[in-house]
């Protein structure tokens, strides 16, 4: 069982992650981070924007893109320029995202020694990066079928339901768990009970979230 840390504000989760964001990058200039997206992390990317940390030598990987145009505006890709890489000094070609072939994308990760600290948000449904209910604990990089739950989820980043992609490439369970350290960030009452049921019930792979109860470093923080 995880203790999670419940935190008074978003503002208070925001430059709590920061911290340990900065500590790692301080610690460790040539940090390799997975990043996350959706509107939890907004206040963290804010609050590491205005630190102005030197991210020079630091190289991302992104946990997961929708498969769509890239230059779409709701695009993960276009979330991450805007929000974080436009405003640091991280070199273009240290960013990556889930990309063809898969196994590629798994090398460079194990060829950059994997990641150092994976910063993760959880969906309504317990997913984690795009892993949907039902995602094997061994899984790898790889396309993914949206689930009913999501895409109603994410419909508010969207013009129309419609508009929403039914599909999109995610880490896989097995590669989020090869992480040293896990920071799970939670906002909102609305996800007390998944967040529970995944820290705090049966590992099972019917709440892809609750695999971090496998992992010796994880940290979770929790505000309303
Ligand atoms: C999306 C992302 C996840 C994210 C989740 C929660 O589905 N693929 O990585 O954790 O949304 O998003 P939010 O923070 O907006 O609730």
């Amino acid at each position: 069982m995880k203790s999670t840390k419940i935190l008074k504000s978003y503002n208070e989760l925001s430059s709590t992650v920061a911290n340990i964001v900065e500590e790692q990058i301080t610690k460790n200039p040539l940090t390799k981070l997975a990043l996350p997206t959706g509107s939890t992390p907004l206040g963290l990317y804010d609050e590491l924007v205005k630190r102005k940390l030197d991210w020079s030598l630091v190289i991302t990987f992104n946990l997961d893109v929708y498969l769509m145009n890239v230059k779409h505006p709701q695009s993960y890709q276009t979330y991450m320029r805007k929000n974080l890489f436009e405003k640091t000094n991280i070199y273009p070609d240290h960013s990556h995202f889930p990309f063809r072939p898969f196994s590629a994308f798994e090398d460079k990760i194990e060829k950059s020694m994997g990641i150092d600290l994976c910063i993760l948000g959880i969906g309504s449904n317990g997913h984690i990066a795009f892993n949907e209910p039902g995602s094997s604990f061994d899984s790898r990089t790889r396309v993914v079928e949206l689930s009913e739950q999501t895409i109603e989820d994410n419909s508010r980043f969207f013009d129309s339901i419609d508009d929403v992609p039914k599909q999109a490439i995610t880490m896989g369970l097995g590669t989020i768990m090869e992480s040293k350290k896990i920071v799970l960030m939670v906002n909102g009452d609305h996800k007390l009970n998944i967040l529970n049921v995944a820290m705090n019930g049966e590992v099972t792979e019917d709440v892809p979230a609750s695999i971090l109860q496998n992992h010796e470093n994880v940290e979770v923080y929790y505000c309303e």
